[in-house]
């Protein structure tokens, strides 16, 4: 599967030095390792459990598991029985078994330049026993879910890591998601307590983040599910300042930041940890009870609470984190995703904090206050290890390398990307602008479902080829099926699978077990289905393809096609909508939105605006639709489907429509194709 030999031309290296002490230096010794971990996972990922704290050893057998949906329930399940506790793994032991106290866990840099502070092992780990502590005053108990909505600061980390200290479940939402999107999180999960902050800035725009946390607690209550508590952190506000980890915002008047306050629900985060002690106790659990909920988008529209747990997504981020980074002690590492989405889970808090890494923790923007933000950071903090998305490199590009060289950085030693393909020029210009050719770039694929990494080239052994993400992780078997469900040899195209569990993957949707096996395993039974097309080439290197399902990849983000369909119809002006995905040099794929309105209402500019704003109140800024195009009638079969090939075609101009003799009414064609949206300036 791993083939014997690499190509020697058409791929990429980094520097050679790359090579000396790295964890894996040769692609022979990938190769190795690779065959080590698929024959004997229990030995594989065994010897890795030895780095880390176990209160009590695992009773069952270390990876246990079924994929086969006609054997039986799907499950899988890692070092079944053990105990331990993942706060105690990523904190305590770094500041007393491996001393690692004093050394600084983050740099944290706000939005404005000049806000920074930095915190140790031993302040976080002070920090988050006092909040833990916190959320025990507050009545969160082992297996309780706590909502998580805040800002890029280190309170965020502070909150999660509280929640797993006491075993109860953090479910955090990204502070750019909508109170409608919160309120719908907080109630599947069902949230006993939410933690949020007064606001913050992106860029020069101010976010009044109390306003729509109590727009959520509103609707929350509106539909019966009163939620009591509510901590708010004063990020903002000027009384903040003193116990801030997250240092004070540069002196800036917030005139418009607003803190509506309701004394019976809302608590001062502030106050609460001034009155807490800094010791407490972890609550021990067992490896398969649930560490976290994260929502990702849905073919079918609801978004899926993905639930991950204790013992095998500690390993399995650690373990990726080490080797995919080549983690050396030294090193200054900065991931720039936002905590809210999983690379924040896996690769800003748990995978670097269980390594005892440096990182840096940014809050703002790579185009504010200029677009030279990233690598004026990266000199600062003398970063090694760089890791950041495909759609911001393709902004970053498109104001030229001045930006980028009028920087030294020369502590850069690996660059990765994740969270869609990265189109080769914009690879080209990541491996020779920004890292001066001598970085390695690690093109990582993975999802919100498998917890971390699992195609990804090692950056020290493997050949890169640009646009692929190349081999599978140590544990991960890849295949690629046909429609039958064949398993396909050699160059093919088709169904990105795995066949068996890392110790990593996701292991229900929460409260929706039905819906995780139909989700991931129905479709070919015995497998995982990530729903990404894949090619494989001549020299056995991976290169996904995109979406095979009505998913939309915008900046690296999920959307369901389905979910923004929803939040248009509920406009009362509009009858039926179709949303499809149109090319965008920056963002990858653009929302292209065809609405059919009900009879006597007009399509005119109030209206577009209208539904844009509903969009992003129901969703969030990021599905804020890029088009929106009056459509009297849609592409359908007789059966009444909507062709959404054809609308995927008119959305992308292209005239060569193929086969529409299955259509009811080909005549609605032409006349989309005439009224079509016309490229934005
Ligand atoms: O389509 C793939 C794309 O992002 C999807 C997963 O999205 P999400 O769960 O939000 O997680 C994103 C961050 C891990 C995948 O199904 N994707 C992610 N990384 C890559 C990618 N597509 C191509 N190359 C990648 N490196």
């Amino acid at each position: 599967m791993i083939p014997d030999k690499v190509p020697k031309d058409d791929v990429f290296y980094g520097a050679a030095e790359l090579q000396k002490g790295a964890h894996v230096p040769t692609f022979e010794k990938y190769k190795d390792m690779y065959m080590q971990s698929i024959q004997d996972p229990d030995k594989f990922w065994g010897d890795m459990a030895k780095d880390f704290f176990w209160k009590s050893q695992h009773t069952g057998r270390f990876l246990d598991y079924n994929f086969d949906v006609t054997k039986g329930e799907i499950f899988t399940k890692c070092m079944a029985g053990a105990s331990t506790n993942i706060c105690y793994n990523v904190l305590d032991r770094n500041v007393h078994d491996r001393k690692l106290g004093d050394k600084v866990a983050f740099h944290w840099e706000g939005n404005e330049p000049g806000d920074e502070s930095m915190v140790t092992y031993r302040e976080l780990l002070h920090a988050v026993c006092r909040f833990a502590n916190v959320l025990k005053s507050q009545g969160v108990r082992k297996g309780d879910r706590v909502a998580i909505y805040l800002p890029m600061v280190v309170e965020l980390v502070v909150a999660m890591l509280a929640c797993a200290r006491l075993g109860a479940v953090h479910s955090i939402v990204f502070a750019g998601f909508s109170a409608e999107s919160l309120s719908d999180r907080i109630m599947d999960s069902g949230c006993s307590l939410l933690v949020t902050a007064d606001g913050f800035y992106r860029g020069d725009k101010l976010i009044n983040l109390k306003i729509l946390a109590d727009e959520a607690l509103q609707k929350c209550r509106d539909k019966g599910f009163p939620l009591h508590r509510c901590i708010v952190l004063k990020h903002l506000s000027k009384e903040a300042h003193e116990t801030s980890l997250s240092c004070p915002p540069a002196k800036r008047s917030c005139p418009d930041l607003q803190v509506p306050w309701n004394p019976e629900v809302d608590r001062c985060w502030h106050a609460l940890v001034a009155a807490a002690s800094d010791q407490c106790e972890p609550e021990w659990c067992e490896s398969e009870d649930p560490l976290f909920i994260l929502y990702t988008s849905g073919s079918t529209g609801k978004p899926k609470g993905v639930l991950h747990t204790l013992s095998g997504y500690m390993l399995y981020t650690a373990a990726t984190f080490k080797l995919v980074f080549d983690h050396r002690p030294d090193d200054v590492y900065w991931c720039t995703a936002d905590i809210g989405w999983i690379t924040g889970h896996s690769y800003v808090t748990y995978g670097p904090l269980a390594n005892g890494a440096t990182s840096v923790l940014f809050e703002g923007l790579p185009t504010y206050p200029d677009v030279s933000r990233m690598w004026q950071m990266v000199d600062k903090y003398r970063v090694s290890k760089f890791y950041t998305a495909p759609t911001a490199i393709r902004l970053l590009m498109k104001y030229g390398n001045e930006p980028v060289q009028k920087y030294k950085r020369d502590s850069l030693k690996v660059l990765g990307t994740v969270g869609e393909p990265i189109n080769p020029e914009a690879w080209h210009w990541y491996f020779s602008v920004v890292g001066d050719s001598r970085c390695p770039i690690v093109d990582t694929f993975w999802q919100t479902e498998t917890g971390g990494h699992v195609l990804t080239p090692l950056p020290a052994a493997t050949p890169m080829k640009p646009g692929s993400a190349t081999f599978p992780f140590f544990g991960v078997v890849p295949a690629i099926l046909n429609e039958c469900g064949e398993e396909l040899e050699g160059p093919s195209e088709g169904y990105l699978v795995f066949k068996q569990p890392w110790p990593g993957v996701m292991r229900t949707v929460y409260g929706n077990h039905g819906r995780f096996q139909s989700t991931y395993f129905k479709k070919f039974p015995g497998y995982y289905v990530t729903g990404d097309g894949c090619r494989r080439d001549k020299d056995g290197y991976y290169w996904i393809t995109g979406r095979i399902d009505d998913m939309l990849n915008v900046s690296g983000h999920l959307l369901s096609t389905a979910e923004v369909e929803s939040a248009l119809v509920e406009h009362e002006a509009v009858a039926e909508a179709a949303v499809v995905g149109r090319p965008h040099p920056v963002k990858g794929e653009s929302l292209y939105c065809f609405v059919t309105l009900g009879d006597g209402r007009t399509f005119n500019p109030t209206l577009e605006a209208q539904l844009r704003k509903q969009v992003r109140e129901k969703i969030g800024a990021i599905a804020t639709p890029d088009y929106i195009q009056d459509a009297p009638g849609l592409p359908k079969t007789r059966s009444g489907k909507i062709m959404r090939r054809v609308l995927r075609q008119i959305a992308r101009g292209e005239k060569d429509l193929g086969d529409i003799s299955t259509l009811a009414d080909s005549s609605v064609v032409e006349t989309l194709f005439i009224n079509r949206c016309q490229p934005a300036l």
